[in-house]
């Protein structure tokens, strides 16, 4: 276990402040890893990697070795989920996530949530595989999809599309959505809570599609499902941090932080700054943003940028991470020069 006494990433996320900054990327174990492709080359398919704790928790350990991150991200998925609830799943290379569609909504309530969080005990296992060979002061942050971001898998059977196929699905069939978005909610408390009981020191709720909904839509089926997510947790017994991720909130970033209760804000890349200065509250911690495809470009923009938002936060609790996760054609010198900096200390 990792303790706020050594680890320097669970400081922030309860609220004080840390120099140097920790850091983590969202996705810094995957595919711009030549040591990963040689892992993966050996696994049947994706999904067999994340239900094999052995070459799940080697990913998850891979970063740390590398960049000497503070904190490990559980190597898995936020479909995962799906599978485990009866869905087919796969992974197809080049295309990405190919998940069997629901129709009524009433299809993920047809696998008892037990059954489902017990197809998933693989992934506890890599937790607590990690969670030993991982020093106390690096934490280990187990995930999940968030209900919306996940339903949307199940709607549309793929990423990868403007979304509106599933917000049409959801305006027509309102009790369907909101049936699929309780039936996660449920099953994701279970599985997360399982995963604090392996060894993940903190969790992250995942909302990657959070983007381009009317207010009142994105109250509905982001922020009370992320709230009811975390109050579940919470009624589990779960006592972790959580930090929440509404990518493309935008505007409304402020009512997901003041409704939902999260430890923490990962900020993606498109907010601005100084909206968070004037938005946010202050002893609120925060977690991101550079642009990931600013760590792909490198340079002085890159390093410009990285001095430039701690500056921006150094008034709060900051973790440093990217604004989405690192693509596959990321340099590693570029990862490299950015840990150094943070190093440095500010
Ligand atoms: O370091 C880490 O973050 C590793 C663990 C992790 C993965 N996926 C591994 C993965 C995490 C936290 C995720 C979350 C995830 N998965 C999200 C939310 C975060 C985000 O990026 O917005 C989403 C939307 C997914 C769904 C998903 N999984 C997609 C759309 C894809 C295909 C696109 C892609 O990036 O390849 C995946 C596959 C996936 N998940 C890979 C990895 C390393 C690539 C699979 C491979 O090795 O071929």
């Amino acid at each position: 276990m990792a303790t706020i006494d050594s680890s320097r990433f669970l400081k922030v996320l309860s609220g004080k402040r840390q120099s140097p900054v920790p850091v983590w990327m969202m996705r810094q174990a995957g595919r711009h890893l030549p040591e990963y492709l040689n892992l993966r080359s050996r696994a049947k398919d994706f999904l067999d990697f994340c239900y094999s704790p052995s070459m799940a928790a080697e990913a998850t350990l891979q970063p740390i070795r590398r960049y000497d991150m503070d904190a490990a991200i559980l190597f898995a998925d936020i479909l995962l989920v799906l599978d485990a609830l009866g869905l087919n799943v796969r992974f197809e290379k080049g295309v990405g996530p190919i998940v069997q569609t629901v129709e009524t909504g009433s299809e993920l309530g047809t696998t008892p949530v037990e059954k489902a969080v017990q197809r998933l005990s693989p992934v506890y296992e890599t937790v607590s595989r990690v969670r030993a060979s991982l020093a106390s002061g690096k934490a280990l942050i187990g995930f999940c999809g968030a209900p919306w971001t996940v339903a949307l898998y199940a709607i549309e059977g793929r990423g990868g599309t403007d979304k509106s196929s599933a917000r049409i699905w959801a305006y027509q069939k309102p009790e369907a959505l909101d049936q699929l978005l309780s039936d996660l909610v449920e099953v994701s408390a279970h599985y997360l809570a399982e995963q604090v009981s392996a060894g993940a020191d903190a969790l992250m709720l995942f909302e990657s599609w959070a983007e381009g909904l009317p207010a009142d839509v994105f109250d509905h089926i982001v922020t009370k499902p992320n709230a009811a997510l975390i109050n579940r947790l919470r009624e589990l017994g779960v006592t972790v941090p959580v930090i929440g991720f509404p990518r493309g909130a935008g505007t409304v970033l402020p009512d997901y932080v003041s409704n939902v209760p999260v430890s923490a804000v990962a900020l993606d890349t498109a907010i601005a700054p100084s909206f968070v200065k004037s938005a946010l509250p202050v002893d609120l911690p925060v977690q991101g943003h550079l642009d990931p495809l600013l760590l792909i470009a490198g340079g002085q923009a890159m390093e410009d940028r990285v001095r430039f938002l701690l500056d921006a936060y150094s008034d709060r609790p900051h973790i440093f991470n990217l604004g989405h996760g690192v693509r596959p054609e990321t340099p590693i010198p570029h990862v490299e020069r950015v840990v150094e900096i943070l190093r440095e200390g500010h």
